[in-house]
């Protein structure tokens, strides 16, 4: 017998949910498109029903400053900057430059260019840089690039963000991994050691969501 406190979802429920919980609209759809024609890549991205869930979050939060680790060809970006309060910010950063230069025209043709600036180079540089001008002074983060790279995003990211600023981890189930990541993947690894890690972590609020591949909300206290 099932667990009555959750479901599986089944892609037909999945697409459900999809239906009737995400409005993705005609620029976001041909983000989706664009980026499927590049073949198995486009794995990464996320699913249109996270992508309301990012906007959701990012309005909820009241973000005005808010940053971005893997960009990729900016589907998340652009949920992100739709929930932003007036005249915010986000920093979306990418170390590919040809995948950000997609992302620079996605941004400009679902008219969200303004409020994104893109940083092209490795995410713990662009952290380093901002955790030093500007500690506590950024609502939200989504961590999504590298994932051996997580448990130093999520230091910086804490130290960036205000007293009840948001973080958002994606991929914290790791495909359903996590339970016993295989030797040879590193960043399964670093990311079930960080879920250990976050689950008794003091300066924040936490609340880990089964859904798309698992996503951990920490809360700065
Ligand atoms: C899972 S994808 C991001 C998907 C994106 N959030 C979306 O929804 O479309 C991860 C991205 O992180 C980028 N990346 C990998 N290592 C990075 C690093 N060290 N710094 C910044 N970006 C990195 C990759 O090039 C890739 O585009």
């Amino acid at each position: 017998m099932s667990d009555p406190k959750f479901i599986a979802l089944t892609p037909e429920l999945h697409e459900y949910v999809v239906r009737h919980g995400a409005r993705e609209d005609g620029a976001l759809a041909a983000v989706r498109e664009s980026t499927a024609a590049l073949g198995d890549v486009a794995v990464m991205q996320i699913s249109p029903d996270q992508g309301a869930l990012m906007t959701m979050l990012a309005r909820l939060s009241g973000a005005s400053r808010a940053i971005e680790l893997g960009t990729f060809t900016g589907y998340s970006a652009i949920c992100i900057a739709r929930g932003l309060a007036d005249g915010g910010l986000l920093t979306a950063c990418e170390l590919d430059p040809e995948r950000a230069e997609t992302a620079r025209a996605n941004f400009e043709a679902a008219d969200v260019a303004d409020r994104i600036d893109v940083v092209v180079g490795p995410a713990a540089e662009t952290l380093a840089g901002l955790t030093e001008t500007g500690p506590g002074t950024f609502d939200l983060a989504f961590i999504d690039a590298d994932k051996t790279g997580y448990p130093g995003y999520y230091e910086a990211c804490l130290t960036l963000l205000r007293p009840g600023g948001l973080i958002v981890l994606d991929n914290v189930l790791r495909d359903g991994t996590v339970l016993d990541p295989p030797a040879d993947d590193e960043g399964g690894r670093a990311i079930a050691a960080l879920n250990e890690s976050i689950a008794e972590d003091d300066r924040v609020d936490v609340a880990m969501l089964g859904i798309a591949d698992g996503i951990t909300l920490a809360r700065k206290r």
